[in-house]
């Protein structure tokens, strides 16, 4: 439990963040990594889930209740952050913004496409990591996966290997993420509503990308490799495959709006009732090409793009037909790489000049 200790008493150093985080950055904040190494804190420190920047009241109390799992938070928060990063590096808007107190900042003021990614994207996070703490022992609340053994799993192999606690990644996932958008207050029918309505759904179709993706994983036993005997169990997918499915998601996020009852209804009825597990926004997104600081727009300005694709992270496309700039660049590469008996491979570094392109 050292290391969490670590990271929340850090955390806790980093509060003077706090005055400037505003509601829109929430427990996402819990991300950010401490950069000091601490070797000056004290172990059992009580005030920590007081000082802890971001949470609400409720998730404050839960830091209380469950203090050894909010390290575990901070990661997933990261590891959502970093898929989303990673899964918009050639969009124009790749997942920063312009308050660089928090990561997302302002962009979380509009209810878009791009918020609903990103609150998905943290809560699958959360599932993720706690899940994989209880199947490793970090947590004294929950333990390896129970989940009864898949009916069609061949009857000669065991069912028992340690698994990814999923069911209780995602149960503790739902209380602590959900608990901010459940302590809001609003008018039946509002704005304010609509935005509870969207962020709750899109929590949950994250932690369910989580929960669904995860599958049977086998180990071979018997004499060298015959395979004769295999022990299973239940293991998380890589979380990139989570990333990709929730960006699949956010290519086919439905547009809502809130009725005078208090309900999310599409604002096309053609189109299909979301599931569950699909995302939804209900406000349009802005073009993202100029810097912005009401949507939280950096714009592209400055941004690389591809001279030759014809996808977003293109030179037209990325640079919103503003046009752009060529420079040549020095790469440095690892090549001519000879194997050494025994047991090391040395290379030699080799230089290329690439023409570069950036946006106006
Ligand atoms: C980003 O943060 C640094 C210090 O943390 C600050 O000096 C700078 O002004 C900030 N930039 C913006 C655009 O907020
Ligand atoms: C920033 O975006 C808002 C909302 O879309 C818009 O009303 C405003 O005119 C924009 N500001 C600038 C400087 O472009
Ligand atoms: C995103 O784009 C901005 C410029 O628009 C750039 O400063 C920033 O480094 C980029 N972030 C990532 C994670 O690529
Ligand atoms: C640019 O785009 C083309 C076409 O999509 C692709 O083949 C090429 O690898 C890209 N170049 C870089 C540097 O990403």
């Amino acid at each position: 439990t050292m290391p969490s200790l670590l990271l929340l008493f850090t955390a806790a150093l980093l509060s003077s963040w706090a005055q400037l985080l505003t509601d829109a950055n929430s427990w996402w904040s819990l991300a950010m990594n401490p950069v000091q190494r601490p070797e000056m804190f004290i172990i059992g420190a009580q005030p920590v889930c007081s000082q802890l920047p971001g949470l609400s009241p409720g998730q404050r109390k839960l830091c209380q209740l469950y203090q050894e799992h909010m390290a575990y938070i901070g990661e997933g928060a990261k590891t959502g952050i970093k898929e989303c990063q990673y899964q918009f590096r050639q969009r124009r808007w790749n997942c920063s913004t312009v308050d660089n107190t928090s990561v997302f900042g302002r962009v979380m003021q509009i209810g878009s496409r791009e918020t609903a990614f990103t609150y998905a994207v943290s809560a699958a996070g959360v599932v993720n990591a706690i899940s994989r703490a209880c199947r490793e022992g970090e947590l004294s609340t929950c333990g390896c996966s129970r989940t009864a053994r898949p009916k069609d799993l061949p009857r000669d192999w065991l069912w028992g290997g340690c698994g990814d606690n999923v069911e209780y990644g995602y149960r503790f996932a739902k209380e602590f993420v959900d608990a901010r958008e459940r302590e809001k207050n609003f008018a039946k029918g509002s704005e304010e509503q609509g935005r509870v309505l969207m962020n709750l759904q899109n929590n949950e179709a994250g932690r369910r990308a989580v929960y669904k993706m995860a599958d049977v994983a086998c180990k071979c036993h018997g004499v060298s490799g015959s395979c004769s005997l295999k022990t299973c169990w239940l293991q998380l997918a890589e979380f990139r495959k989570v990333g990709d499915q929730l960006k699949e998601k956010y290519d086919s996020a439905a547009a809502m709006r809130i009725t005078r009852k208090g309900k999310l209804e599409l604002v096309n009825s053609r189109f299909n009732q979301p599931t569950p597990e699909d995302l939804v926004y209900v406000d349009p997104s802005p073009d993202y090409c100029l810097r912005n600081e009401t949507t939280g727009s950096l714009g592209t300005q400055g941004r690389l793009c591809n001279k030759t694709s014809e996808g977003m992270d293109g030179c037209e496309l990325m640079c919103c037909g503003r046009g752009y700039d060529q420079f040549k660049s020095v790469q440095v590469e690892r090549c001519h790489c000879k194997f050494h008996w025994c047991c090391f491979v040395k290379c030699k570094k080799c230089t290329e000049v690439v023409d570069q392109y950036v946006c106006k």
